[in-house]
């Protein structure tokens, strides 16, 4: 825009209103893009390293509360944020309803969106054959990927287990809905038809993205410490980290979620079934760092 313009604030140039929130684009130019937005309870800012490469990007937190994840503090309303260069993913998750003015100087907003919505494509399939909420599916990501980056892992780990966690049971699209829908117990053939989902998974991501890392990871979902997991039955350290990340968070969801066949446990029935389950079933650093990370996040 050359010369002057003057608007009323609640004039947006786009928005976008999705689960997380909204996100109103106020000012787009060459090289600057402000965004308001309003973020709900319980979702993940995130800034990743492509966005604040050789840029800045600076968060004014108006009203709210959140916890970086990555230095573990609190941010608090008043507080500013700023991010440049940066070489590993940002964790924000908000902890209170948030109002905060996004001020960047490289223009993502809509490039940002396309790929959130290729996920969402994603995710509505799932949704659509499961039933599982479109909630559990971004909170396996998001979770995922905050225990990741709160217990140090590599940036390669957080970025895998945020996608393909948000994606875990994609596989579910090729399986009968009267059986995965079914409200009593399976018999063996229904079972063993479950029990595909992992590798169909792979078959469709891999089409999809052609990313054999995040493929191998769908793959393993479902596999156990001790060996008592599928497709393969694998142990230990043959089981991908993402997928050892990946199960313990997507266990917890899944029993504090509605499913057809039981109501949603509280969260301390699901932190004592995480806790029986360590070392056999689950890496038990995992579950500690889950645990605890549960705690600040609740406000324990
Ligand atoms: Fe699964």
């Amino acid at each position: 825009m050359d010369g002057f313009k003057i608007s009323s604030t609640d004039e947006e140039l786009e928005l976008i209103e999705n689960n997380a929130g909204v996100f109103k684009l106020l000012v787009d130019d060459e090289k600057l893009e402000i965004i308001e937005s309003f973020v709900h309870a319980g979702r993940t800012i995130l800034c990743q390293p492509h966005e604040a490469k050789d840029a800045i990007n600076v968060y004014l937190i108006l009203t709210g509360r959140l916890y970086h994840i990555n230095s573990r503090k609190y941010v608090e309303a008043g507080s500013r944020i700023e991010f440049k260069n940066i070489s590993e993913s940002q964790h924000l998750s908000v902890l209170e309803d948030t109002k905060l003015i996004m001020i960047r100087t490289l223009v993502k907003f809509k490039e940002q969106f396309r790929m959130t919505n290729e996920i969402y494509k994603m995710i509505h399939l799932i949704q659509g054959k499961d039933h599982y909420t479109e909630d559990h599916c971004n909170d396996v990501g998001n979770l995922a990927s905050q225990l990741a980056v709160y217990l140090k892992y590599d940036e390669s780990v957080v970025e895998n287990v945020l996608f393909s966690g948000k994606v875990h049971d994609l596989g579910k699209v090729e399986i009968d809905e009267k059986i995965l829908l079914k409200p009593s117990s399976l018999d063996k053939y229904e079972f063993d038809s479950i029990m595909k989902h992992p590798q169909f998974g792979y078959n469709l991501l891999l089409e999809k993205t052609g990313d054999k890392d995040l493929s191998d990871i769908l793959y393993q979902h479902h596999e156990r410490m001790d060996g008592s997991g599928y497709p393969e039955g694998l142990k230990g350290d043959e089981i991908r980290i993402e997928a050892q990340i990946i199960v313990v968070v997507d266990s917890y969801s899944a029993m504090t979620t509605d499913r057809p066949y039981r109501k949603a446990m509280s969260h301390e029935a699901a932190v004592e079934e995480l806790i029986k389950g360590k070392v056999t079933l689950y890496n038990p650093e995992l579950v500690d760092g889950f645990i605890e990370l549960m705690d600040i996040l609740r406000g324990v």
